[in-house]
């Protein structure tokens, strides 16, 4: 199950790198992957919330394709913090690898949050896709306000 997701982002990074534009000209690889998957899980994510919003009229098949982007993405969080570097253009916190179980904690809960999200989603159950939503979303700001410095 982890490596057949591990690929196919591995590749999504890869190409992303490619064909990414000025913003992560300067950052170094590490720096530049986390970033990468950071906003591959937001676009998928909202891909994601915003399509089970529409309820019946839902396309299953785009909200299981961004479910795998985001879980994908969200196993590897913790290991894309693994070089501890801040460049100039990151929003990394030093406390990431100062604190770093807690921050090994904060990725596990995003991954455990997804899960739930798949479970919820995979039996049909709207309200539980809507609060799963929300608690995947509680993930995302815990840790960004824990580990995230906001430089504008
Ligand atoms: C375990 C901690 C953690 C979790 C969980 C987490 N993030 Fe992040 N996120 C960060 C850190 C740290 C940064 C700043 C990285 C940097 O700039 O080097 C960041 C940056 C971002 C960025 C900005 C990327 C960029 O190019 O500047 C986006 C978008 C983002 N996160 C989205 C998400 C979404 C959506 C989720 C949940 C689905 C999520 N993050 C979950 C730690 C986390």
């Amino acid at each position: 199950m982890r490596y057949k997701l591990l690929l196919p982002v591995g590749i999504a990074l890869f190409w992303s790198l490619v064909t990414t534009g000025n913003a992560l000209a300067d950052a170094t690889e590490a720096t530049a992957n986390r970033m990468l998957a950071m906003t591959h899980m937001g676009k998928a994510f909202k891909q994601l919330s915003l399509e089970l919003r529409r309820g019946n009229n839902a396309d299953m098949l785009l909200v299981e394709q961004n479910l795998e982007v985001l879980a994908g993405n969200a196993e590897l969080v913790d290991a894309l913090f693994d070089v501890n570097e801040i460049p100039s253009m990151s929003e990394a916190s030093p406390l990431i690898w100062e604190q770093r179980p807690a921050f090994s904690a904060a990725s596990e809960a995003l991954v455990e949050a997804i899960k739930l999200l798949s479970v919820k989603i995979e039996a049909g159950d709207r309200t539980g896709s809507k609060n799963a939503v929300r608690a995947v979303n509680g993930a995302c700001s815990t840790c960004h306000q824990n580990f995230r410095v906001h430089t504008n």
